[in-house]
């Protein structure tokens, strides 16, 4: 079993795709451990996206990020890294493959919908930087 990390972006929450995201990753076998829905400080983003800090993207990524509510989940499953980054479909929403969320939602790069983690140790951090043990099942 192993555990990610994904999050419904500003864009998701405000084109009311909570359910259909949450829907695909239950769909596929992937069980919601922990879940809330807050809006991230730019301070908050910046620290969730540290690693990209010095990308000529990172102020807006994280002005983005923080520009309204997102949803934040735990998820667990077999595979649970991949199979979230396979439901996403490729970060440009022009590459994802059809079926795929940012295939079906996203309108660019930046606003792409989803977020998941991409490997175990990003998980561990990204799970950590959000829930507490007592906020997972
Ligand atoms: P995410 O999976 O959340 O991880 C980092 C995010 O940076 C990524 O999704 C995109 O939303 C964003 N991103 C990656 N590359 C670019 C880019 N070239 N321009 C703008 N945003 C980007």
């Amino acid at each position: 079993m192993e555990r990610t990390l994904s999050i419904v972006k500003p864009d998701g929450v405000r084109k009311n795709l909570i359910g259909d995201v949450i829907g695909r990753f239950e769909k596929n076998g992937l069980k919601v451990v922990g879940v809330k829905m807050t809006s991230l400080t730019r301070q908050q983003a910046e620290g969730f996206y540290a690693v990209h800090r010095a990308r000529p993207f990172f102020g807006s990524l994280t002005e983005f990020m923080s520009s309204g509510p997102v949803v934040l989940m735990a998820l667990e499953g077999d595979g649970a890294i991949k199979k979230v980054r396979d439901l996403m479909g490729a970060t440009d929403p022009k590459k994802a493959a059809p079926g795929t969320i940012r295939a079906d939602h996203a309108d660019s790069i930046e606003s792409n919908v989803v977020h998941g983690s991409d490997a175990p140790e990003t998980a561990a951090f990204e799970i950590g930087y959000f829930f507490n043990a007592l906020e997972l099942l």
